[in-house]
């Protein structure tokens, strides 16, 4: 079977000297972050990926290699990669999180923004069904419904290493108030969980296998 570990970090976790275990790329990454929040959330996503990897590999955190080439330009921003273990990071608002699988893994962290332009936003990424699911709810219902189908649909899409990138509508995943589940796409096999951290954030993690896994959440100590 199958197996993940989610371990999750809060934003204000971070610290400078957390700094000394990355790489020039990576120092180069955090100092062109503007905001503060961007830069701890990059610094932690790093550091939890390092220590963690680390600790599996008996390898400092600093000599573990990592390689984030995109697909498509080849700069390193794409999806996480090391030998030996699948990952996935995914950040946003007061969370940071990291998935370790034994097959391939997508994790993805949302802060329900109740203020954003929720139907300009669904009629760019979800499909037509799931558009009608959608009309059903209304003001922080729609909002939150909306981040649900979000989180889903960017798991699966980090899990194959694509990102949004090749269209959130591409696949479709169950209702909002249903248990996850993909209900249409063309990429194989995969299993959907949502994971449970905060009133205020919704987050799903995807793995790219025929049986569900076994999923160990955990918080990350410094
Ligand atoms: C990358 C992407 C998945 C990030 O989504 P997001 O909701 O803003 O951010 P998240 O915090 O959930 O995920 C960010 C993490 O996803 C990972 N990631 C980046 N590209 C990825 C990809 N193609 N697939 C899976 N994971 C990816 C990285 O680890 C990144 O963390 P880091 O910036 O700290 O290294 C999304 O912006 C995307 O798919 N963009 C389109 C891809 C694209 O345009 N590629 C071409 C660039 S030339
Ligand atoms: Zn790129």
């Amino acid at each position: 079977m199958n197996q993940v570990e989610v371990w999750w970090a809060g934003v204000g976790q971070a610290r400078a000297e957390f700094l000394a275990d990355l790489n020039a790329v990576e120092r180069e990454r955090h100092a062109r972050y503007r905001r503060e929040a961007d830069k701890a959330r990059f610094l932690l996503g790093v550091t939890m990926t390092r220590r963690l990897v680390g600790a599996r590999m008996s390898v400092a955190p600093a000599d573990v290699v990592l390689d984030r080439a995109c697909r498509d330009c080849g700069k390193p921003h794409g999806k996480v990669r090391t030998e030996g273990v699948e990952l996935s990071v995914s950040h946003s608002g007061e969370w940071v999180g990291l998935a370790i699988g034994t097959a391939p893994v997508g994790l993805d962290v949302e802060r329900v923004d109740s203020a954003q332009d929720v139907d300009g936003v669904a009629g760019m990424s979800l499909a037509p069904e799931e558009l009608q699911v959608l009309k059903q709810y209304d003001g922080a219902a729609k909002a939150r419904a909306f981040t649900r189908y979000w989180t889903r649909k960017e798991a699966l899409l980090k899990a194959t290493g694509d990102g949004i990138g090749a269209g959130l509508w591409t696949v479709v995943v169950s209702a909002p108030d249903e248990p996850p589940g993909v209900v249409r796409w063309d990429s194989g096999p995969a299993q959907l969980n949502d994971l449970e951290i905060d009133e205020h954030h919704l987050a799903a993690l995807a793995i790219l296998a025929a049986e569900p896994p076994s999923v160990v959440v955990d918080q990350f100590r410094i």
